[in-house]
């Protein structure tokens, strides 16, 4: 049995690249128990300080993962999925989960006013993530504006960087940004001020100066705060059906968001590049290329659970016995049945809602 190479996309080296360059730690989905899809084929293919949270998991010590949500438009994409689905795995493996509203950061970054972050993240975002797997009974929430620690938290640490050591992470630096930056940097330790303990921030990977400028601010607060420096774990870009690195809703033909109506989705799905030959003769003969193909790239990210049978389409292509027009149908009744479920599911957490757990700042 050929088996699927997880580093086996167009794209490898631009990951081997992001690891060397900032010098972080390649996954091993063999220290953590029953991992996930996106770990077990290298979707999840970094992070940092990865022994600390794996000891803390197999101990069942004390330990946290948090994420943000950043309250702009009605609409996620598959990189928000992707970290509710890590949050997840870590919720069920005993995380203290924290999920906080990115209210002020999209009213400095943005220009959207904290009422209307609060309404759209109540009425959208928070449901999307319970349809995605997050159990609102095991989570804490918050707005990023009524944490006044987390605010405080943040003027403390505008003290400790400067405006180049910011430049040098970013690449530049207006205010806004900084602001959200250092607000950020509180959201991520703020779980700490209570309990000294290891955290987990899954992000996709261009989240990653976020990460290390909180890292930096737990080093040189020590004396104050004395933090666990924070892991974290980093996905792929689920890539664009052009091809292209990531998903962009600059280019709408080639990007799927949540929701979707099925019908336009398996239109952009049949314009999708694969790895298919010139000819269905050539195809019969050589076999496809699926390491290439953006529709294996979505089964192996998104809509196939099952390893076996990835595992099966992925020999089938190769051996030329099924046809890239075949498999796309088979990739719109897969993405169909998602986007179906995915609406119930939100349909269902809304009502949930009214019940969340929402820290109160006196
Ligand atoms: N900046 C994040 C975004 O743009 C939102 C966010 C705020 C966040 N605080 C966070 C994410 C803490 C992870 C951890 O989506």
């Amino acid at each position: 049995m050929v088996l699927i190479d997880p580093w086996g996309s167009v794209l490898v080296k631009d990951y081997e690249d992001v690891i060397k360059t900032f010098g972080l730690e390649t996954f091993n989905p063999k220290l953590f128990p029953e991992p996930n899809r996106l770990m077990r084929r290298g979707v999840v293919f970094a992070g940092r300080d990865l022994r600390i949270l794996a000891g803390a998991i197999k101990k069942k010590e004390k330990f946290y993962a948090l994420t943000g949500i950043m309250p702009s438009a009605e609409r996620i994409h598959f990189g928000n999925k992707m970290v509710v689905e890590m949050m997840s795995y870590f919720q069920e493996r005993g995380a203290k989960t924290y999920v906080l509203v990115a209210d002020l950061e999209a009213a400095a970054t943005r220009g959207i006013s904290l009422e209307k972050a609060r309404k759209t993240a109540l009425d959208f975002h928070i449901p999307a993530w319970i349809a995605l797997g997050l159990d609102p009974k095991k989570t804490t929430f918050y707005l990023q504006s009524e944490n006044k620690e987390v605010v405080h938290m943040a003027y403390n640490f505008s003290k400790r960087i400067t405006l180049n050591e910011f430049k040098s992470i970013y690449g530049s630096a207006d205010p806004g940004r900084i602001m959200g930056a250092l607000t950020q940097a509180g959201d991520i330790l703020y779980p700490q001020l209570k309990e000294r303990m290891p955290g987990v921030i899954p992000v996709g990977v261009d989240q990653d100066p976020h990460i290390r400028l909180t890292r930096d601010i737990v080093e040189r607060t020590k004396s104050s705060y004395n933090f666990i420096p924070p892991s974290a774990v980093f996905n792929k870009f689920t890539p664009s059906l052009d091809g292209e690195l990531k998903m962009s809703k600059s280019k709408p033909g080639s990007c799927i968001e949540l929701p979707e109506n099925p019908k336009e989705v398996c239109r952009k799905l049949k314009g999708a590049l694969t790895g298919g030959r010139d000819t269905i003769d050539e195809q019969k003969k050589l076999g496809g290329e699926p390491e290439k193909c953006m529709i294996f790239e979505l089964y192996k990210q998104h809509l196939i659970d099952d390893d076996k049978q990835l595992q099966k389409i992925y020999d089938d292509c190769k051996a030329g016995k099924l046809m890239c027009g075949e498999d796309k149908q088979h990739a719109c009744e897969l993405m169909t049945k998602f986007m179906e479920k995915f609406e119930k599911d939100m349909e269902k957490a809304r009502k949930k809602v009214k019940e969340l757990k929402f820290v109160e700042f006196k």
